[in-house]
């Protein structure tokens, strides 16, 4: 441990898997105490007793982020715990994908409710705080898909579009405020939630066979080459950027 975040609060939803599991862990190496948050209360039990078993501070804490009323409850949770939030990274995320004149009412709802609204109520959430408190670090986790598109997510497509705005939204209201706003863009790293895509392109051994066809690097990302963006961002390392758009993408949204 090298103390880059030495003491920050932080919340990070999802935590119970991929991208978010692997940025509660590395926000903990390098001094954070994490509120770890995600829908799924066994998993993310699991990423808490692997930062407690290497000597980090953590609790877990079930949200649904597509509530409001969760949203606030966890928010409220991180400050009975340690008095303050300095970082929130907006995580959860689902990817149902479908060709758009099949997708039924509840795949844009949730899809909507998990990425959009989840993302815009955290923001809200936390953002009377850190006014309070006089600044913090957002991270919201958009995807490549919020700049370019790739068959079968349309919808998934909209939601992490609106990801990138909303930050750019809230990074322009509160730069003033010390409170920075930025949104990682990931390429294909190699998670659950890209399954039933895989399926829809032949199958996960079949994309990663092909991958250079679109990741030129070659393979796809680790969810800790995602989580070592999401600590600088949470760093004041990274004081200078606000709206900031971070594609992490293997090459992807260069051709
Ligand atoms: N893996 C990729 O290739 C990739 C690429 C670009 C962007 N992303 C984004 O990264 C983020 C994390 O995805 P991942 O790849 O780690 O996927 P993952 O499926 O491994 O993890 C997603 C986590 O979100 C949780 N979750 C789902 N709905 C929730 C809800 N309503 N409330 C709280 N938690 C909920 C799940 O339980 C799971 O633990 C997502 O926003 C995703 O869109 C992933």
């Amino acid at each position: 441990m090298t103390g880059r975040i030495e003491g920050k609060v932080c919340v990070v939803t999802g935590a119970g898997s991929g991208i978010g599991r692997a940025s509660a862990i590395r926000l903990a190496e390098e001094g954070g105490r994490v509120l770890c948050a995600d829908v799924n209360e066994t998993s993310v039990r699991e990423t808490v007793a692997s930062i407690i078993a290497v000597g980090g501070v953590a609790r877990s804490f079930v949200v649904d982020v597509s509530s409001s009323a969760s949203v606030e409850f966890m928010i409220a949770t991180a400050v009975e715990e340690w008095r303050r939030v300095d970082v929130l990274v907006n995580n959860a995320g689902v990817n149902l994908p479908g060709l758009l004149h099949e997708v039924s009412d509840e795949t844009i709802e949730r899809t909507l409710g998990v990425n959009v609204k989840g993302q815009i109520y955290g923001c809200r959430a936390v953002l009377p705080l850190m006014l309070a408190q006089g600044g913090g670090s957002i991270i919201n986790v958009s995807s490549v898909n919020g700049i370019v598109s790739e068959p079968f997510l349309a919808v998934y497509s909209a939601s992490k579009g609106a990801s990138v705005m909303l930050t750019k939204g809230v990074a322009l209201d509160y730069a003033k405020q010390g409170i920075r706003c930025n949104v990682i863009c990931p390429g294909w790293v190699d998670t659950p939630i890209n399954y039933a895509h895989a399926e829809m392109l032949g199958g996960l051994q079949h994309v990663y066979d092909t991958i250079d066809s679109f990741q030129p690097i070659g393979r796809p990302g680790e969810p800790r080459e995602i989580a070592n963006v999401v600590l600088f961002l949470a760093s004041d390392e990274a004081s200078f950027m606000t709206g900031s758009v971070v594609v992490v993408d293997g090459g992807m949204t260069s051709q």
